[in-house]
């Protein structure tokens, strides 16, 4: 019987024990933890938004971007920082260029700086990994090799890299071009049976289809029949895509300067620009993040481990002090001599990230858009719909809150 009551001590004296443990590890967690942070950040001049207890700075987050949702901008304001990222932008104002803020309990720095930035991202120590995102983003992002970090990333990227290299994503373009002429021919079949020949579409929905059948029939392969038909439209660009497919077989033809070629190099040029500056502008990727796998020195900073650290592509890309006055201006020109003489800075654009973790898909999304767009252009002209509300937001990356219903009228001539 005393064997049993000094079990039963015994017992009950190890769960408070460890109830106790917990509680500690729980105040560390949400009170000492927070607090010795504020403090040995505020001794480097880094301040922030007050913390509170569990959910850091997320409620005044959420307040400013529930107020910044039914905010509708000018049609032709680009400054959208205000809207995608309300609470950056308040806090950047108050607190100063790196600041310190709370998702929930873990610390995070947010930085818009692209030295900064450059030694963030050009990192090959693992010094900064990838954060572990909670199951919640995980269920949308999925864990794929921009999750990963360590000696899975490397294995994950080495073998992913080979299928995007020039040569494949040419052989690409012929199923590509397939699946915009099949958009092209619904937009057409629409248009013929609409009252005054042309169509209201949502362009945000339709890109989305063409994004995803154009992955799924290219990019991871599938058992798509090669509809050799839809070849016989007589486009421009198509013709110099298969002029251009001989240097499969002519090595450096495409260097040369024939017609073909300095035709297509034009186009290319001025499409390039045009679509750096819209993803100068209209970044999809808002933000970068990091996390601190140990104490690392950023700059000045010693940043502890185990904070998040995000790089503002949103604020990085319309900075003037790298852009200049025009910062919110839609000026193509300013990438004529390449992305790294764009600015004053040559890592002030970032929208597909630099260093080892650069986006693999680059070349695939460049491609992509420059054969859709020139096959689009070629055949409708396009008109904002009046019913268009400019409202990009933030959904992860970047989309139009009420999408982009746009008028498209065929051409008489294709
Ligand atoms: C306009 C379209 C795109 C933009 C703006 C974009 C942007 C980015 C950015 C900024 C990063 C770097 C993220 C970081 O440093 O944490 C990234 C990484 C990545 N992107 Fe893209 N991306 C685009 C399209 C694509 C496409 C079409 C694919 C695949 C077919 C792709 C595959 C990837 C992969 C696999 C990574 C992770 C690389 C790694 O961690 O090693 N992206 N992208």
């Amino acid at each position: 019987m005393m064997v049993y009551t000094y079990v039963g001590y015994f017992a009950a004296g190890l769960a408070v024990q460890v109830l106790v443990a917990k509680i500690l590890k729980l105040c560390w967690i949400v009170l000492w933890r927070p607090y010795a942070l504020i403090k040995s950040f505020e001794k480097q001049g880094i301040k922030g938004p007050s913390y509170s207890i569990l959910h850091g700075t997320l409620p005044e987050m959420k307040t400013l971007l529930k107020a910044a949702n039914e905010v509708i901008l000018d049609t032709n304001c680009h400054d959208i920082a205000q809207r995608v990222q309300p609470h950056y932008n308040r806090w950047s104002a108050e607190y100063g260029e790196v600041f310190l803020f709370w998702r929930g309990v873990q610390p995070a720095i947010r930085i818009a700086d692209p030295k900064l930035a450059k030694q963030i991202l050009s990192d090959k120590s693992g010094a900064y990994a990838q954060p572990q995102f909670d199951h919640r983003l995980l269920s949308f992002a999925g864990n794929g090799v921009g999750q990963l970090n360590g000696p899975d990333w490397v294995r994950h990227r080495s073998i992913l890299t080979p299928a995007f290299t020039r040569d494949k994503l040419k052989l690409m373009t012929k199923r590509m071009a397939a699946c915009t002429i099949d958009m092209i021919d619904d937009w057409k079949n629409r248009a013929r049976i609409a009252d005054h020949q042309y169509v209201t579409i949502e362009m945000s929905e339709e890109f989305k289809k063409l994004t995803c059948d154009v992955i799924t029939h290219t990019a991871f392969g599938s058992n798509y029949v090669e509809g050799g038909e839809v070849f016989k439209a007589q486009d421009e660009l198509i013709h110099h895509c298969v002029a251009t497919m001989a240097d499969l077989y002519i090595p450096g033809s495409r260097f040369l300067p024939t017609p073909s070629n300095r035709q297509m190099w034009k186009m290319e040029n001025n499409l390039n620009m045009v679509l750096l500056e819209t993803l100068r502008l209209y970044c999809p990727v808002l933000e970068t993040l990091r996390e601190t796998s140990r104490a690392t020195k950023l700059g000045d900073f010693l940043i502890p481990k185990g904070v998040f650290i995000t790089i503002q592509l949103v604020q990085l890309h319309r900075s003037k002090e790298y852009w200049g006055e025009d910062a919110n201006d839609f000026n193509p020109l300013r990438f004529k001599n390449g992305v790294s003489q764009a600015a004053k800075h040559p890592n002030a654009f970032l929208g597909f990230g630099m260093g080892p973790r650069t986006c693999l898909g680059q070349n695939f999304a460049m491609l992509e858009v420059k054969l859709v767009l020139s096959l689009l252009l070629q055949r409708f002209s396009f008109f904002l719909s009046p019913e268009y509300k400019h409202a990009p937001a933030n959904y992860l990356t970047m989309e139009a809150q009420y999408g982009v219903p746009t008028i498209v009228k065929p051409l008489l001539s294709k």
